[in-house]
């Protein structure tokens, strides 16, 4: 991790109490930051598109993986190709967690698409549809803190399950049959449960040690996540805060 000193509040310069609201919206977002870098908050997604038809030669299954929203690893069912991407991609290619992986990947593909046919009929559009799911995962100070699962029928966002308490959120209220269908599937609901709670945090507890390992981003953020590059650091004798470039030596 490049410079970055801990922070604890006595080591926050004293601000005149005239300060302006943005220095202070920007001292409690480097704060924030400083936090999240201390206690080493990590997320692994896993994002599928799942159609319940495809042409010869398109893929019915889509899937790509990201380790704190950077992409590592892409998967497509029509070249059952798996290409690991970024320093992290090659890093995991090259051990055995990439067998589990890519085979769970496959597997849930699979799974997934049944559970698109099981529905098909009660979604009211003619034609073939399109399943999205995103399944996230969040750890923080060795803990698993979140685990999520999200579903969009045709493009539309319409589900939401919070596996860490088994939580349902219906967002497009044409999706509450389906919801009832899922929730009342005990086998289902465990199907989502260990995957989330389980592999996806399994796997981003083990490449944890390996981001924090790496010497350097695979990719300079852009736009909002730029903001990751915000830090404090002990320079000139005194607390300094800013926008310090993500490359540093
Ligand atoms: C997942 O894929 C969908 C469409 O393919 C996209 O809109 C969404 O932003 C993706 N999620 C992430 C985390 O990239
Ligand atoms: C991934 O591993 C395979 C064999 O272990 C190797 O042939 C391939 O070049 C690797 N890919 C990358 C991008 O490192
Ligand atoms: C479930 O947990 C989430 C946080 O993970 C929380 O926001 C939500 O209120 C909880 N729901 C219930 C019904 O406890």
């Amino acid at each position: 991790m490049p410079n970055v000193l801990p922070v604890t509040l006595h080591n926050v310069p004293r601000m005149p109490l005239t300060c302006s609201p943005v220095r202070l919206l920007l001292l409690l977002l480097l704060l924030l930051t400083a936090l999240e870098i201390m206690v080493g908050a990590h997320s692994l997604c896993f994002n599928f598109t799942i159609k319940s038809w495809s042409r010869p030669g398109q893929p019915w299954c889509e899937a790509q993986v990201f380790m704190n929203k950077n992409l590592f690893l892409q998967y497509n069912s029509d070249s059952n190709m798996f290409k690991p991407l970024g320093l992290l991609g090659k890093k995991v290619n090259a051990t055995s967690t990439w067998g589990e992986l890519t085979q769970m990947l496959g597997e849930v593909g699979r799974d997934l698409r049944m559970l698109l046919l099981d529905i098909k009929p009660q979604i009211k559009t003619s034609g073939p549809s399109t399943l999205q799911v995103e399944m996230l995962c969040q750890r923080e100070a060795e803990r698993c803190t979140g685990a999520s699962w999200q579903f969009a029928i045709n493009g539309e966002k319409c589900l939401l399950l919070d596996a860490m308490n088994m939580t349902w959120t219906v967002i497009n209220h044409e999706a509450s049959k389906i919801k009832e269908t899922w929730k009342n599937n005990r086998r289902l609901e465990k199907y989502f449960r260990k995957l989330s709670m389980g592999d996806c945090n399994h796997w981003l507890r083990e490449f944890s040690g390996d981001w924090e390992a790496m010497p350097e981003p695979t990719d300079i953020p852009t736009g909002v996540e730029g903001l990751a590059s915000f830090n404090i650091r002990w320079q000139k004798g005194e607390w300094q805060a800013g926008l310090w470039p993500l490359r540093m030596s």
